[in-house]
């Protein structure tokens, strides 16, 4: 048996591979692996260095270790390295224009959030559910990227949630499905409006839709990424960083699925601008009919009245 045949009968496979063959398939599958998002700083001098990062990782607690990695070509290195110390600050859900300013490059990043120094002068961002104050115990050569190991020598854990990425994209924790007892398959006693269980249903509800919907888009040859990008485009032309900012994927994800796209004919690119072209529009008509037709199945035999109801107990649920 080959590597490749191996998995010749599991119907759930998408892609494999020798990952220097195609790197960005290889990309998709390291982000089945969820992680949070953080922001490393630095402080050299005068030199300051910021970045968005998701390798971040626990290593020792005695001594209390952490690491990261950086691109070796990455303008921010050699900085990195210099330094004595570096802050982490894992940022919080609400967080996502920070990561994505910071994940940018962009220049002004630091005078557009809010940030405090620490004992090193590395700025710690204020709003992030952690942060760590590290001082810089080892470097190691990890292929294309440096892998920086932190000392930790003060940390400081705020309440929040934490934002995720995850498959590509920013997304929230959520509890496990099986953690609201009261919807368990087979459950006997049905939560009540007044019942904290009343919440649970909620989330349940809402996960169990976008699990059965899942098909549906799978059916009309549609992954999330390139489901979000043709509702996007179909509000008008954009270019590939105010997708990036609207869409909440990140940048691999959305390279992947305009790719994919414009390979099947649904988008196309001028001077910059991404824009649907007229069998895109159709097939974005095509999922909201069936997110349409999908809606209506799950509802059958439910009367309008009760549909009215639940409507308004959603809207006023969410202060509407
Ligand atoms: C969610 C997210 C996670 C990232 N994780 C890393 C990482 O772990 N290591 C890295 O070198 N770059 C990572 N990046 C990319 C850097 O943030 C980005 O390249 C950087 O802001 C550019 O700065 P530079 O010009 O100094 O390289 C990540 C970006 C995002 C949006």
């Amino acid at each position: 048996m080959t590597n490749s045949n191996m998995y010749e009968d599991d119907s759930s496979l998408l892609e494999q591979g020798d990952p220097l063959i195609d790197g960005r398939a290889f990309r998709r599958c390291l982000g089945q692996y969820p992680t949070g998002v953080s922001i490393i700083t630095a402080q050299q001098g005068d030199k300051r260095v910021g970045m968005a990062v998701n390798s971040f990782a626990a290593v020792s607690l005695d001594p209390a270790l952490v690491l990261w990695s950086i691109r070796c070509e990455s303008a921010s290195a050699a900085t990195f390295i210099e330094a004595s110390h570096f802050a982490i600050s894992v940022l919080a859900a609400d967080q996502v224009e920070v990561s994505q300013l910071f994940g940018s490059g962009h220049e002004d990043r630091f005078k557009l959030v809010q940030w405090l120094p620490d004992a090193a002068g590395a700025p710690l961002i204020k709003g992030a559910i952690a942060h760590l104050q590290c001082r810089l115990a080892k470097v190691y050569e990890g292929g294309d990227h440096w892998i920086l190991v932190g000392q930790v020598e003060h940390y400081a854990r705020f309440a929040g949630e934490p934002l995720v990425f995850s498959q590509g994209q920013y997304a929230v924790t959520q509890n496990h499905p099986q953690v609201a007892v009261g919807v368990q398959k087979g459950a006997t006693s049905k939560p009540t409006l007044e019942d904290p269980l009343f919440t649970s249903l909620l989330t349940s509800t809402s996960q169990h839709m976008s699990r059965l919907f899942q098909a549906h888009r799978q059916a009309l040859g549609v992954t999330m990424a390139t489901s979000r990008v043709l509702s996007h485009l179909a509000q008008g032309a954009a270019t590939i960083d105010s997708l990036e900012h609207d869409s909440l994927l990140g940048r691999g994800a959305i390279e992947d699925a305009l790719n994919e796209l414009k390979n099947q004919g649904f988008v196309q690119l001028n001077s910059g601008d991404y824009s649907l072209t007229e069998s895109g529009l159709q097939k974005r008509q095509a999922l909201t009919a069936r997110a349409k037709e999908f809606t209506a199945e799950q509802l059958a035999g439910v009367s309008d009245a009760d549909i009215a109801a639940a409507s308004r107990v959603l809207q006023k649920l969410l202060g509407h």
